[in-house]
């Protein structure tokens, strides 16, 4: 094992930038280059512009950087298989290969597998053809779930309160192919009440340990109004998932899953991202993702005490289970500022003031920001993830803000209440 490592980290949003800071703390690396990184990435790391979409790109630049190790972001590039590209080319990358990335890739492979392998999940069937399941839909009767099958940047599920709009949304996929090749197939699936949360774990294939349980908070308005957003901030540890729910996920979703994707040929290693609801029957998932969570991450990470660079070391050499996973006391909350208009149409380039200042235990990762000139300038829809950690919830949202209401960019908006969920469940 090399002592100083030069860490290549793919991806630009928040997640990407918790991930470099976490990784700049490690006595153990040496530099950080970040493709394609931000503008609050690029104060900690290198960053290259090759997109994340880049394959060839990406793995010239493992090579021509010298990269002894290399851990992605998004989606996208693990589906179409950057793991096996740097793997082949015998670099050392963290994360599923494209086989094992399918679980992640196609909703309708996800659910066959539950299915095959009991894992609790909702009621479902799947279809590429419109009639069958609007047949389906009336048969269910009551609200229902429809999901493209592919990766659609998760725009893809429409949760249907109604007959009519879960046709609609069949509609939508088969004929107008809103979601192009992502909607040949799509699942329908009963609809589950109860409480989210998320749960990411490390897997090296056979041993899983999970990290410490985050909420996301999706819909774009306070008290969860709105449409859906890509998560508009999260708290972590969710006092949801307690130690019972705990012992069912472990046992009925965690080990099951890993074992599963073994038995499948698809052996599964890097993060494993289950999304939960936790109905009054227990614990059932809505989906897998093969990669860290965004904004989950920007909660999690900060909790993280040991080393993340030798868990992702153990994870590659399949030691995990001799690897101490170990977490900070306390909680963290992560407030998200969005561009104006986000998730519809908002303007890029806008002047971002008030990131100099900085209060303690507090970090400011940056999601959709570019530097212009030396100016921080809004570049995306989501633009910070402003992280605080603290002795209990309270604490933490507090000072999270706290560090919000020093920053100011034109059309700013954000959730005035992350977190609300945990304080309830605390009175
Ligand atoms: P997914 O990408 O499959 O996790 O779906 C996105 C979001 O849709 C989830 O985070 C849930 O808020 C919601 N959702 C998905 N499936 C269901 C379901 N069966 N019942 C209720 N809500 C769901
Ligand atoms: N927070 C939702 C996701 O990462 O997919």
């Amino acid at each position: 094992m090399k002592d100083r490592l030069k860490v290549l980290v793919i991806g630009g949003g928040g997640r990407e930038h918790a991930l470099v800071w976490k990784l700049a703390q490690s006595p153990r690396v040496e530099k950080v280059i970040c493709a394609p990184g931000n503008a609050g990435i690029g104060m900690i790391a290198e960053t290259v512009p090759v997109s994340v979409e880049d394959l060839p790109g990406l793995l010239r630049l493992a090579k021509d950087r010298q990269i002894d190790l290399t851990l992605v972001g998004p989606e996208v590039p693990l589906v179409a298989g950057v793991v096996d590209a740097f793997r082949e080319a015998g670099l050392r990358i963290f994360g599923p290969t494209a086989r094992a990335a399918v679980i992640e890739g196609s909703k309708r492979f996800a659910k066959d597998l539950m299915e095959k392998y009991n894992i609790p999940t909702a009621r479902y069937q799947a279809f590429d053809q419109a009639e069958p399941a609007c047949e389906y839909i009336r048969q269910l009767g009551g609200p229902c779930v429809v999901k493209a099958d592919g990766l659609a940047a998760g725009k893809g599920v429409t949760v249907a309160p109604d007959l009519g709009t879960a046709i609609e949304a069949v509609r939508q996929i088969m004929e107008e192919r809103v979601f192009g090749e992502a909607g040949n197939s799509l699942v329908v699936e009963e609809m589950l009440e109860g409480e989210e949360v998320s749960i990411l774990a490390f897997s090296d294939g056979e041993t899983v340990v999970p990290m410490i349980s985050a909420q996301d908070h999706k819909r774009v308005f306070d008290r969860d109004e709105g449409p859906n957003t890509g998560g508009m901030g999260a708290y972590s540890p969710a006092p949801v998932y307690t130690p019972e729910v705990h012992r069912q996920v472990v046992e009925q979703v965690l080990k099951p899953v890993i074992a599963a994707m073994k038995q499948e040929g698809r052996e599964y290693i890097g993060v494993i991202y289950a999304g939960l609801m936790i109905t009054a029957q227990g614990p059932k998932v809505l989906e897998f993702n093969a990669r860290f969570g965004d904004p989950e991450t920007q909660v999690v990470l900060p909790q993280l005490k040991t080393d993340l660079v030798d868990i992702v070391e153990a994870v590659i050499d399949r030691r995990l289970a001799g690897q101490p996973v170990e977490w900070l006391p306390g909680a963290a909350v992560c407030v998200v500022m969005a561009a104006g208009g986000y998730p519809g149409p908002y303007q890029k380039g806008t002047p971002i003031t008030g990131l100099e200042s900085s209060l303690p235990d507090t970090v400011v990762f940056h999601a959709g920001t570019e530097n212009r000139d030396g100016k921080i300038v809004t570049a995306g829809g989501r633009v910070l993830g402003v992280t605080a950690r603290g002795g209990d919830i309270r604490e933490a949202i507090d000072l999270a803000y706290q560090a919000v209401e020093k920053i100011k960019f034109e059309g700013c908006h954000y959730r005035k209440d992350i977190g609300y969920r945990a304080l309830q469940r605390q009175q």
